[in-house]
């Protein structure tokens, strides 16, 4: 389990990824995102979770670049969207990515959502990708077990991330258990479900508790589950109030209260209709 903001966890290639980072879905494009950005770096988050699709990875990139911190400790991550897979045209999409953020190489690239028919050829892009050194991991969005095993079957290179949506009310037990087993990196999108858990009573109850608010209990209960997580924000105040989990452990009542909330519940698109 990760003990801090900078702490990391090991992949299945080796590579080190920071457990807690920044998402940045929705976060316009310009001052908004390089101010977000920033914050985050200042406050001490050394990952930022970034997409073509989110069009900003322009003002990801600066906001890295006028940092000051040098980029081998940054850890950043795009994903090939939609529209842009197939062999040819995912490469194209990277370098496209690329030459957004002004870095010469990304830590981890994911394909976004698994389009059917698709995805095979575009996971082989990723693996060309790898395989040349211009990414230091690889792997997949929004894969059920089902398009994971697809995958598994005649794969070079296996995934070292998954990144689903996952909170309290959406814990995917049985994805959890199956990653757990390949060993591939379960991380959260959406952690807070957007912000629409943030009264559910045991939260705040057990929040009340330590002087920790529903955000944070949540983000603790991901990091004791060896979740990566990546919060959304662009206020300052918040940014920092989700890095300040690590000085409180939920006990494991607590975190099977919270396991207990699960209600298969999601607050974005189910992989098998999107
Ligand atoms: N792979 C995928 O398909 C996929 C899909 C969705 C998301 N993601 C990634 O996951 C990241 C996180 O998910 P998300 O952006 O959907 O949602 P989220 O992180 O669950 O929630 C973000 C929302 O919660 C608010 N918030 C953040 N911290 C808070 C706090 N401490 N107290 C109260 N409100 C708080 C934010 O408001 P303010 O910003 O106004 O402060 C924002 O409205 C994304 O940014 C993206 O990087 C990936």
């Amino acid at each position: 389990m990760i003990t801090s903001l900078n702490d990391k966890i090991t992949l299945n290639n080796g590579v080190k990824m920071p457990g807690f980072g920044l998402g940045v879905y929705k976060v316009e494009d310009g001052d908004t995102a390089v101010h977000a950005v920033r914050t985050a770096i200042d406050v001490g988050y050394r990952s930022i979770d970034t997409a073509s699709f989110y069009d900003n990875e322009r003002s990801v990139g600066l906001a890295v670049r006028e940092s000051g911190v040098p980029r081998e400790e940054l850890f950043i991550t795009s994903k090939v969207w939609n529209d842009q897979q197939g062999y040819e045209s995912t490469l194209k999409a990277f370098d496209e990515s690329l030459e957004k953020l002004g870095t010469a190489y990304l830590d981890l690239y994911l394909i976004h959502w698994p389009v059917t028919g698709k995805y095979k050829e575009t996971y082989r892009a990723l693996e060309t990708l790898y395989q040349e050194g211009r990414v230091r991991a690889i792997g997949v969005s929004n894969f059920h077990v089902h398009h994971l095993e697809n995958l598994l079957a005649d794969c070079k290179v296996k995934p070292a991330v998954n990144q689903v949506e996952y909170h309290p009310h959406l814990s995917q037990v049985e994805l959890k258990a199956f990653c757990e087993k390949e060993n591939i990196q379960l991380e959260a999108w959406s952690p807070l479900k957007r912000g629409r858990l943030l009264d559910e009573p045991t939260l705040v109850e057990i929040g009340n508790k330590y002087g920790k608010s529903a955000a944070q209990v949540i983000l603790r209960w991901d990091i004791q589950h060896h979740v990566i997580t990546i919060p959304k924000s662009i206020t300052a105040e918040r940014i920092q109030e989700n890095a300040n989990i690590f000085d409180f452990t939920l006990t494991q009542q607590e975190m099977n209260q919270i396991d207990n909330l699960n209600k298969n519940e999601r607050a974005g698109s189910n992989p098998d209709d999107f």
